[in-house]
């Protein structure tokens, strides 16, 4: 089959090179894409948040026998609903579904309806009401624009002064654009953090091997807040009982909530939790495959990635066997000098001879007059197995040296955290 991808980032390279695997796969189209995604498919220039035109160009390539969508932006702007109504096969959530991550005051409130367990939390329209609870609530406070923001619409206000002003930035002064029309105020939680993806088809749910971020840009979670500079595989701490009680307490409960309301998931679903001394607990939903967790997530799959996209596409996930690799996992991620902030692009990247084994995902890449060149904030993810986290962190180090461009940034500790804790 002929397969379409949308989606330009790091995630899109690490799915794109596991169906570039599957005998079910013969022609990949990606669309924007970038260099690395371009060694093994057809880069098309269509702005996938355009849907009709996205419909369009799908409809006039009859060859395209399937479509993945592996961004937040076009999920939320209906792209599954507009290419299954043209009659097409998609992988993604449906808008009504993709809402679960689009709008937080939606997933709180649905996690307060069936009882999963979160941060407690109000949310506001109307910033005096707002300023009037924000006035007399417990510090630390978080702070989170409605909409999507880049990952960048949450404030964690460690004073009653950054809360009041983060209130009025969002509020009144819209930072965040129209994601701050509306803001939800929420009870500040501690604990170690894990991104828990899981494949659902609406009626089965099949959780993928754990990983941990780090959105941080620099060295112990110093620095603004990034798209995420760096994952591993597994979460230390996330042992069989933890396992049983996401799965009872948090996934299972999700997908029958979104069917209750009508708004059947099929897709991957993201739960960030954290293991708070009250358990496990939902910080977000996203409605897709996280980026740079994808890029450590998908080289350890065994079974076949897109024989799992056509179960989910046809209801008949609970048929499937997935198989993962034991060990570990580390994506280590190159970004632009000056990312998150301001950055300077088409720097020229030079690659040395990297260790056998190293997966390296391209991000913001491009082919510039025959020279492989920087186009984004986040560039390269480096992802390394190994037996152990830290067998696999040394080697993905290892091979970062042997990558150079100018302002390079990275993070060195990427696969250092949560060692210590006890795994339950
Ligand atoms: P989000 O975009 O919702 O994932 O939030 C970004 C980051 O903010 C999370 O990964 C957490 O580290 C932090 N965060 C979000 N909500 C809370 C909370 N209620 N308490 C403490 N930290 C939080
Ligand atoms: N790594 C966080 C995300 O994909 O939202």
């Amino acid at each position: 089959m002929n397969v379409l991808i949308i989606g330009n980032g790091g995630r899109e390279h690490a799915i794109v090179q596991a169906i570039a695997k599957s005998p079910k796969v013969n022609k990949i189209y990606a669309m924007k894409g970038n260099a690395g995604i371009g060694e093994l498919a057809e880069l098309v220039n269509v702005d996938y948040c355009d849907v009709k035109a996205v419909g369009d160009w799908v409809d006039a390539h009859t060859e395209i026998d399937y479509t993945i969508i592996a961004p937040d932006d076009p999920l939320a702007l209906g792209l599954a609903d507009e290419l299954e109504s043209r009659g097409h096969r998609v992988f993604g959530p449906r808008k009504n579904a993709a809402i679960i991550e689009a709008s937080k005051a939606f997933s709180k409130e649905l996690m307060k309806k069936y009882n999963i367990p979160t941060a407690k939390y109000e949310t506001f329209s109307d910033y005096e009401s707002a300023r009037a609870y924000v006035e007399k609530c417990d510090i630390p406070v978080v702070l989170k624009a409605d909409g999507l923001a880049l990952g960048k619409g949450v404030l964690i206000c460690k004073t009653r002064e950054e809360a009041l002003s983060g209130l009025q930035e969002m509020m009144l002064d819209k930072k965040f654009g129209a994601a701050g029309n509306k803001v939800v105020v929420e009870e500040f939680l501690e604990g170690p953090e894990v991104s828990a993806l899981a494949f659902t088809d609406g009626k089965t749910i099949k959780p993928m091997i754990t990983s941990c971020d780090h959105k941080r840009a620099f060295d112990h979670d110093e620095g603004l807040n990034t798209g995420g500079m760096g994952t591993f595989t597994p979460a230390p701490f996330y042992g069989e009982k933890t396992e049983k009680e996401v799965l009872e307490k948090i996934m299972l409960p999700t997908v029958s909530a979104m069917n209750a309301e009508g708004r059947t998931f099929k897709g991957v679903l993201y739960f960030g939790l954290m293991k708070t001394k009250d358990g496990m607990k939902v910080i977000e939903y996203n409605a897709r495959f996280g980026d740079p967790e994808t890029q450590v997530i998908l080289p350890m799959l065994k079974t076949d990635l897109m024989e799992i996209f056509e179960a989910i596409t046809d209801e008949r996930l609970a048929d499937i066997n997935i198989e993962w690799e034991s060990g570990a996992c580390v994506c280590v991620v190159l970004a632009s000098g000056g990312y998150p902030v301001q950055y300077e692009k088409d720097k020229e990247i030079s690659i040395g001879d990297l260790d056998e084994g190293i997966i390296l995902c391209h991000a913001g890449t491009k082919i510039k007059e025959n020279k492989l060149v920087t186009s984004g904030g986040r560039v390269l993810g480096v992802c390394a197995k190994g037996d152990t986290i830290e067998a696999a962190r040394q080697k993905a180090y290892k091979n970062v040296e042997k990558i150079k461009f100018e302002g390079m940034h990275y993070r060195t500790d990427i696969g250092v955290k949560y060692r210590d804790i006890e795994k339950e």
